[in-house]
């Protein structure tokens, strides 16, 4: 527990954040200590700490190492589909990591150069991340349930000279080949890879050799090439210098390429630990996400580890591997102290195990917090794992773009009353504010945009890779001086914030953030298909999941049935499984206005049986009075 309340420190973060962040700045080792917090030559762009230099990997390992920690537990793989475990100690991991970055200097990696890593969640995850990071150079990790055109999308931003891959991940119901689907998009990009290195798992039927040359490319094998590799020091980079860049869905087809620098973004995770998730050294925490998504980057490898924390990393789901007990088994047999999962997972362990009866079984009685994020933790689902558990239960706000929560119980200051659906009250250096379309504040109690005034504390996005424009017009011109979240909400007379939903076309599927927009352009493929329009509508496990409404060309023999099949399977092949695009009606005509805009959000609000108005500009009602049986099928 802190020394100072939460009131005390969000006081002192917003009224000097220059004192405040050179002071956190102390939790980190720097090569050049930082002398200024704030740079504001380039605003609205911003940049934090640009006198200081570090490397992240050394903050990451070596220090504890330094310190004499290097005999605890820093990283636990738990697999639920191998039924395995294997613990690294800072030591351990650092060796593996300095070995790594071996190899990709052998590969010709230096600082500035990207690595993509497309790897399940297994220890070389966070192996070559931090091996990366060692040598300044920066990561793009994909995550695993993207299909090959996703990746190929994302190695045509990101431009990087190798690829880290494996042989493949393991889902429930079956072996998922990494191997065919990087060759198939290295054929499809148009930039060049250098080579591609792949970390050999039993049981896949593929190996590196057998690929060589595809796509142009070398491929070799990552112990192969770890047994003559030159271990490597870490690289010290300006705290300005990009760490990593983490695609995420915007509202059109192409993902956009976060920034996250390597000085802030130490100094705001080992804040946060203390802060927020009061975990110290030598603890355990769990975040059961996936390295692919922000939560795995900050809070299952860098948070924990620069904190001198153990992290698990566990290769399972919440349900099914083999049951709903899963996730108090691991809490158990690691001790874990701080869980942190999605809102998703706890409903399907609900939904399993409704009682939560399995829990008897497992002796969690280290766990101090659950917290939740990715999306609104429903009142319903709170009060469950609440009740269930016994512990404080916190919901938690953030994004990809944020990198850490923008709203949270600061559980390390004081915490405070939960509220049901709040994640509670703005973290220390973030103002928030909720704003009509004008830009006018509004009253407490009253929905609206949800907007942060600029400048963003440390450890938010310094920029879109490769386009400053882009991350003006994406976020910042909407509301001058304030970054515009996407999500609408209010605050209310005690100061909690609610975080409704977004107001653009991102979904959250299953914790997974997509764009309605993306699997439009993949359905448009369909040759039958003439317009359609996709939407996210409530789902009672999957907080949303995507609906389509297709109009088919005319002269198109297809039945319904046909164009779900083709449409599921094309979305499967453009954007992933993890898109789940099953829901597919097709319709006569879809509802537009006069300038021929497709009403999206009012075919929404009907879905979700909320309240509607339906434009003026409207330019033929019938066509909506046709489609509200299918939208709100008893209408
Ligand atoms: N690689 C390949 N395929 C993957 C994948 C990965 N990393 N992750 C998911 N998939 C596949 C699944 O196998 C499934 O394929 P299928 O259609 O062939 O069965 C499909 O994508 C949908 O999977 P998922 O979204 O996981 O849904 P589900 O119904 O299988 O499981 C939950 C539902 C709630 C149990 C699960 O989504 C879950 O654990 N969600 C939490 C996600 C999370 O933690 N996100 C991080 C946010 S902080
Ligand atoms: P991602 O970038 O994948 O982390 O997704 C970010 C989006 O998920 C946010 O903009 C919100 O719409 C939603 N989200 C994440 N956490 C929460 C939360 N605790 N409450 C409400 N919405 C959330």
């Amino acid at each position: 527990m802190g020394t100072n309340g939460y009131a005390k420190t969000y006081a002192d973060s917003v009224e000097d954040p220059e004192k405040f962040w050179l002071d956190a700045a102390g939790l980190i080792d720097w090569d050049v200590a930082p002398r200024q917090a704030l740079d504001d030559h380039g605003a609205p762009l911003y940049r934090w700490f640009p006198d200081g230099q570090l490397n992240t990997s050394f903050n990451a390992l070596d220090r504890h190492v330094l310190a004499g920690r290097g005999d605890d537990t820093a990283l636990i793989y738990d697999s639920a589909m191998l039924d395995t475990q294997r613990t690294y100690s800072f030591s351990e991991l650092l060796a593996e990591v300095e070995t790594f970055a071996g190899v990709l200097h052998g590969q010709g990696i230096r600082a500035g150069d990207r690595v993509v890593i497309y790897l399940p969640m297994v220890p070389e995850a966070v192996i070559a991340m931090l091996a990366t990071a060692r040598l300044g150079a920066v990561h793009s990790v994909v995550f695993g349930g993207f299909a090959a055109a996703e990746l190929a999308a994302r190695i045509d931003d990101a431009r990087p000279d190798v690829v880290v891959t494996a042989s493949g991940g393991l889902e429930p119901k079956r072996r998922v080949e990494y191997l065919p689907a990087v060759a198939e998009a290295l054929e499809t990009a148009a930039h060049r890879v250098r080579s591609v290195v792949v970390a050999s798992r039993d049981g896949f039927g593929h190996t590196a050799e057998e690929y060589d040359g595809a796509g142009g490319t070398e491929w070799a094998d990552w112990a192969k090439l770890a047994e003559t590799a030159e271990p490597q020091g870490p690289v010290s980079v300006a705290a300005t210098d990009p760490l990593y860049i983490l695609y995420t869905s915007g509202t059109t087809g192409s993902p956009k390429g976060v920034v996250r620098d390597n000085g802030s973004h130490a100094v705001a995770l080992a804040w946060s630990m203390r802060n927020i998730y009061d975990i110290a050294p030598g603890q355990v925490m769990w975040t059961a996400s996936d390295v692919g998504w922000v939560v795995g980057h900050s809070y299952i490898v860098y948070g924990p580890l620069i904190a001198g924390a153990a992290t698990v990393l566990y290769e399972g789901k919440p349900v099914g591997t083999p049951d709903a007990g899963a996730f108090w088994r691991v809490a158990a047999e690691h001790r874990v102290e701080v869980l942190f999962t999605a809102p998703t997972a706890l409903r399907a362990i609900r939904r399993a195990d409704p009682e939560a009866a399995l829990l008897a079984g497992y002796d969690v009685s280290k766990l101090r917090t659950l917290f939740a994020a990715g999306e609104r933790l429903d009142p319903e689902t709170f009060r469950w794992a609440s009740e269930s558990l016994g512990i404080p239960v916190v919901d938690h706000w953030w994004q990809t773009e944020t990198g850490w929560a923008i709203c949270a119980n600061p559980m390390g200051l004081d915490p405070q009353p939960i509220k049901a659906g709040s994640p509670t009250f703005p973290v220390p250096g973030f103002r928030v504010r909720i704003v009509d379309g004008s830009g006018t504040e509004v009253a407490a109690g009253s929905e609206g945009n949800i907007v942060l005034d600029l400048p963003l504390p440390p450890g938010t996005l310094a920029t879109l890779w490769g386009s400053d424009d882009r991350y003006r017009a994406s976020y910042l011109e909407a509301f001058e001086g304030s970054y515009a979240t996407g999500d609408s909400g209010y605050v209310d007379e005690d100061g909690y914030v609610f975080v409704m939903g977004r107001t653009d076309d991102v979904i959250n599927v299953a914790g997974h953030r997509l764009s309605t927009g993306a699997i439009e352009q993949a359905v448009a493929k369909h040759p039958d298909v003439a317009e359609c329009a996709v939407i996210g509508v409530r789902d009672s496990l999957k907080g949303q999941r995507p609906c389509g409404y297709v109009v088919l060309k005319a002269g198109s023999t297809a039945t319904e049935q046909e164009v779900q099949s083709a449409l599921a399977d094309l979305v499967r092949k453009q954007i992933g499984p993890v898109a789940d695009f099953r829901d597919v009606r097709v319709v006569e005509a879809l509802p537009k206005t006069r300038s021929g805009k497709i009403l999206r959000k009012t075919m929404r609000q009907i879905a979700d049986g909320d309240d509607f108005v339906v434009p003026s500009t409207i330019e033929d009602r019938s066509v909506l009075d046709d489609l509200m049986p299918l939208l709100r099928p008893g209408t």
